[in-house]
């Protein structure tokens, strides 16, 4: 069942009833102030970082689920409603919401009045706008008032939701013509303030939230909306809000534009006030002004659609598949955008307070952003390496506002130093900027102890050799990619964090995983050596690899499938002599993804074992069997009920590295099954079991051993995005970037037909014409010219190449 359908020419989901079965979410902002809106204008925004810089208040775990946002109250006679349906609710005539890039367009109808709201933050300001139209389209003259309504968070998300006995007294605003000024706390020690504006002489305004609502009243009754009366309220404490009330008159057929502007100003510390006690506005009216009529609103929102088109240009296929040409073309990347702005910090299922920047997740959401904005790839790679301590180990995650290590989770994920060459490399072949690898970077942000960015790196790569188990497979330290297999952990007490709590020393568990992830990664770095012209270290660095793969081939295979690792006290994890959790999807997708046993064989067995025990309807789950109950020797993976998370979950941020996998040992037909089975336009149609945004991956559906097999949760945060778009777009419609050129190696059945991908890269455009009759061998002619192999050498900037590919 569908809620709404796709408007692939504007690049939108179009949302047609507000009962979704959950809230679909959509994000504003791209660079520095972000804001998240529900499809019923539920939601909130912040500048930089969600936790401390927090400008609305929403609650999470709220009921009902989505409560509190960005509002508008339409009061028509004795009749109010809200054109987002919520909060009042009340019946709409016509509803709609449209999910575009970057923006969201929200319209109801009511009784002949049409009202939209269209959500954007304009490139390069730190404001939200929200464009108001009402029209009447009824034949009689109506006089409306609006009413608008943002709850202000007194800017730490945590602090403001615990600290109450303090917090009910410091809020304090500012209200001068038709502008209210949040300034809680500018009095001491903040150089920042918002406000919330709109271009019209007010009837009247509230900032007090008792005053509006009524104190035993919900966002669905405000007392001064239902009596069609502002109060202007001046907020003292308690809980300050920013509500204009307008009278607009219109005639049948006529219709009415306001433009309200949410915004953040931060003062230097010498400008802050304009006299005692009231701050100095003078950025804020500067931005206002920016913002004052409807054409300026027009030309921000033209240059945010102009900006989406060009960076999606860089990467656009036309194919039979009109699903897989949406998620490549639209959302898949756009999706890539959000988690490379996010990390895994703020959507309606990451608060916002808790995680920072993730090393390893961070590195990943490269891999799908690269080609967007390499600029900002450059700089984020700079910062998460200036987190790596010294012996190569890195901080699990850092803070966005200080870019320092964050030491209440510290270290120890030994899978971490190896995502960082990964993220260079693909950095590299992208933009063929080596230089970057010169750059001088600190460990630990320590200004003292710098080292170029190949250091790093090869930190990295000796982080592994340095810290090997008793087979000669890395130790997993606290865990590997997969969070929740904690084998040194033990944790016998609740509420003790699985990530964080003190393990045992131990030198015995070792990751299977992480050792097909070197032997996978490890060549990156032997290939940045020999940029560098380190043919030695290059060579020493290969020979590992090469160590490395005999050993798992070795201590790692399990008869039919590779093990997952050995736990704390030697025994098999991910092995037939298991009764729980036999067989684990990480290893198989990552080994075969490295090439290991492609040649005798162990490759294709994994992948079928991975077919039989693991493949379901709605994704390959993580693994199988279940565990039925919990392990102290396992860790937080045995927590979850079966089916859910890491315990048997379908984990959809793996599933791509078996299509991977599957593109390696040349088999189209799975690897492109494996595609459609979680990519979100496929699942369109039964929105009522997979439940959430059927335009974006969601980080985990319930397996097969779950009561609710099939039932997504986690959308939008998730390495998920990143990793199906390389799966997709590198490897089985076969376009990306290597070393000395673009590889073309496509990898789809005969019935998927003939496609067209055009990839700009380094400059130059791709013009790839791909006849494909499912072969993975394919033969390249560039510009007419037929060339041996699969790799067409880069082009100068501004070229514009014809690639004809016939596999
Ligand atoms: C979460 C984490 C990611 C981890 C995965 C598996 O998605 O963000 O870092 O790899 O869970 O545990
Ligand atoms: C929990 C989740 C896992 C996530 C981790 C982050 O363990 O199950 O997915 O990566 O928390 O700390």
């Amino acid at each position: 069942m569908r809620f709404g359908h796709f408007d692939d020419k504007n690049r939108e989901y179009v949302i047609t009833t507000p009962k979704t079965p959950y809230p679909w979410i959509n994000y504003l902002g791209t660079e520095s102030f972000f804001g998240l809106v529900s499809h019923l204008g539920g939601g909130y925004c912040f500048y930089r970082d969600a936790r401390l810089r927090r400008l609305t208040r929403y609650r999470y775990n709220n009921v009902p689920v989505d409560n509190g946002g960005r509002y508008y109250y339409v009061v028509d006679g004795s009749d109010y409603w809200s054109p987002t349906f919520m909060p009042v609710k009340r019946p709409l005539d016509r509803f709609e919401c449209r999910h575009g890039l970057g923006y969201t367009r929200i319209t109801g109808e009511r009784n002949g009045v049409t009202a939209e709201v269209l959500y954007f933050v304009p490139l390069g300001e730190t404001c939200e706008v929200h464009q108001v139209t009402l029209k009447n389209q009824s034949s009689q003259k109506k006089t409306l008032t609006l009413f608008s309504f943002v709850e202000f968070c007194l800017w730490n998300a945590w602090d403001d939701m615990t600290n109450f006995q303090r917090n009910f007294s410091t809020g304090e605003v500012e209200i001068e013509g038709s502008t209210i000024y949040h300034k809680t706390e500018y009095r001491e020690r903040r150089n920042h303030f918002a406000f919330f504006h709109v271009n019209q002489p007010l009837l009247g305004f509230d900032t007090d939230r008792e005053t509006f609502l009524g104190t035993y009243n919900g966002f669905g009754e405000p007392e001064v909306v239902a009596q069609g009366k502002p109060r202007n309220s001046v907020a003292s404490g308690w809980h300050p809000i920013g509500s204009h009330a307008i009278t607009v008159e219109l005639e049948p057929g006529a219709e009415k534009q306001l433009v309200f502007v949410l915004g953040y100003v931060e003062n230097p510390k010498e400008e802050k006030w304009e006299r005692p006690g009231v701050i100095n506005k003078r950025r804020a009216h500067q931005l206002i002004e920016r913002f004052s009529t409807p054409e300026a609103v027009a030309r921000a929102f033209g240059k945010l659609q102009e900006h989406w088109q060009g960076l999606l240009s860089s990467y656009q296929v036309k194919s039979p598949d009109e699903k897989l040409d949406r998620m490549v073309n639209i959302w898949n990347q756009y999706q890539c955008m959000v988690t490379f702005n996010m990390s895994r910090s703020a959507s309606y299922f990451e608060s916002g307070i808790g995680r920072g920047m993730g090393f390893r997740d961070s590195n990943q959401d490269l891999l799908g952003f690269v080609h967007l904005v390499p600029e900002r790839a450059r700089e984020r790679i700079l910062d998460i390496a200036a987190t790596q301590c010294p012996d190569g180990s890195a901080y699990h995650q850092y803070q966005p506002l200080t870019k320092r290590g964050n030491h209440d989770i510290g270290s120890g994920f030994n899978d971490d130093p190896l995502w960082l060459i990964l993220g260079v490399a693909a950095y590299i072949k992208e933009t063929g900027d080596v230089a970057i690898l010169d750059e001088n970077v600190p460990f630990d942000n320590d200004p003292n102890d710098t080292a170029t960015l190949l250091e790093h790196c090869k930190r990295s790569f000796d982080h592994v050799l340095n810290n090997l188990g008793p087979h000669g497979l890395p130790l997993i330290g606290r865990a590997d990619w997969n969070d929740c297999l904690n084998l040194n952990c033990f944790s016998e007490t609740p509420d003790e964090s699985y990530q964080t709590t003190q393990n045992r020393t131990g030198r015995t568990a070792e990751s299977v995983f992480i050792a097909g992830m070197f032997v996978h990664i490890g060549p990156e770095y032997a290939a940045l050596c020999e940029r560098k012209g380190l043919a030695e270290e290059a060579a020493r660095a290969r020979a590992e690899v090469a160590k490395m793969e005999k050993v798992v081939l070795e201590h790692g295979w399990d008869g039919a499938w590779f093990l997952r690792a050995y736990d704390f006290f030697g025994n098999k994890v991910g092995s037939n002599e298991c009764e729980d959790g036999k067989i684990f999807i990480e290893p198989q997708g990552f080994c075969v993804m490295a090439g290991i046993g492609v040649k005798t064989g162990e490759a294709v067995k994994a992948l079928d074992s991975v077919k039989e025990r693991l493949d379901t309807r709605y994704g390959i789950v993580l693994q199988n069997p279940a565990y039925k109950e919990y392990h102290v020797e396992l860790g937080e993976i045995s927590s979850y009920p079966p089916g859910y998370k890491e315990n048997a979950g379908i984990f959809c941020h793996n599933n791509p590295w078996v299509a991977i996998a599957e593109t390696v040992v040349g088999r189209p037909e799975r690897a492109f099954e494996y595609y459609k089975k979680i990519a979100p336009a496929y699942l369109e149609e039964i929105s009522e079991i997979h439940r959430l945004e059927p335009y974006v991956y969601a980080q985990m559906i319930a397996g097969k051993d779950a009561v609710r097999h099939g039932e997504a949760k986690n959308s939008w945060l998730t390495g998920t995005a990143a990793w199906n778009f390389v799966a997709v777009s590198q490897y089985l419609l076969g376009v990306r970037p290597e070393w000395d050129g673009l590889v073309v190696k496509p990898c789809l059945p005969k019935e998927f037909g003939e496609f067209t991908v055009e990839r700009r890269c380094r400059g130059a455009t791709y013009v790839i014409h791909v006849k494909n009759s499912g072969g993975t061998t394919p033969s390249l002619k560039v510009d007419g010219k037929p060339i041996p192999g699969h790799v067409v050498p880069y082009q100068p900037a501004g070229s514009r190449v014809v690639v004809e590919c016939t596999t």
